[in-house]
């Protein structure tokens, strides 16, 4: 994208943990994770005039199957044609993602006059996340070669503990190396991620921190064992102005009843 209009925000939208399947009807404790993207995408439709670029950050499958990635390109080239990039969560083949559309794949987009930065934290075989060393080395490259470029940082797993006992055991277990890293680089803005399907904001170090809801189950806040919530699912906007401001905030499918299994004490 062009250097942007002065006064003109860059309006961003994530998506995250859609947890799709090759088949359609796909059923996560009762509701077809296929019929609630839809339903986020034809939210960001009715609200959204001109969104400007699109982030999905992980579980985009739900058990890896490399057909899901296919699908969730279906849905978006049918709702949502945006220039998107994603980035895999634990759920997911990161070699099916190349597959599937190596220009999504892009860690580093120039955005206007704003940087995004994606980054891979998936660990083959495992839930929790982890960066390797390759990966902060890329960071703290891309970070020196735009210095004075505005940036968001994203990836699939929460970096700091949200006191959600079960879920926080499988945080990115280097965030003390990614915190020092971004500490030397000034023009970054935020830290987005998405894995504990909900909303939350935070600040560290002078670094905003953000998650986003899923665009299927819900997962409750402060919790010790799994438990849903009945928030309905979602997604994320942002306005990112050229002189480095930007706001965010969450909207919300309504009116809606999926016929979730609450009482599940797992997935
Ligand atoms: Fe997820």
């Amino acid at each position: 994208m062009d250097r942007q209009a002065k006064d003109t925000p860059i309006r961003l939208i994530q998506l995250t943990d859609t947890h799709l399947s090759e088949d359609s009807g796909e059923q996560l404790l009762g509701l077809d994770t296929r019929e609630s993207l839809c339903d986020v995408l034809d939210l960001v439709n009715a609200i959204e005039t001109n969104p400007d670029h699109l982030v999905v950050t992980g579980d985009v499958g739900g058990v890896g199957e490399p057909g899901s990635y296919q699908c969730l390109l279906d849905l978006l080239a049918q709702h949502l044609p945006l220039p998107m990039n994603w980035l895999p969560g634990n759920h997911d083949g990161p070699a099916d993602m190349l597959t599937a559309c190596p220009s999504a794949c892009e860690r580093v987009v120039e955005l206007g006059d704003w940087l995004l930065v994606l980054l891979d934290t998936s660990v083959a075989g495992h839930v929790h996340g982890h960066l390797k060393a390759r990966e902060l080395q890329s960071l703290g490259a891309t970070l020196a070669r735009y210095p004075d470029r505005p940036t968001l940082v994203f990836m699939h797993h929460h970096p700091v503990p949200l006191d959600i006992r079960w879920l926080d055991g499988t945080q990115l277990d280097n965030a003390d190396e990614l915190f020092a890293l971004l500490a030397l680089h000034k023009q970054v803005k935020a830290l987005s991620w998405g894995h504990v399907h909900q909303e939350f904001n935070g600040v560290k170090d002078g670094i905003q921190l953000i998650a986003s809801p899923s665009t299927c189950i819900q997962f409750a806040p402060q919790r010790d064992d799994f438990c849903l919530d009945k928030k309905m699912p979602g997604y994320r906007w942002y306005d990112l102005h050229s002189d480095g401001r930007f706001e965010t905030g969450v909207h919300r499918v309504a009116d809606k009843s999926y016929g979730i299994d609450y009482d599940s004490s797992g997935y």
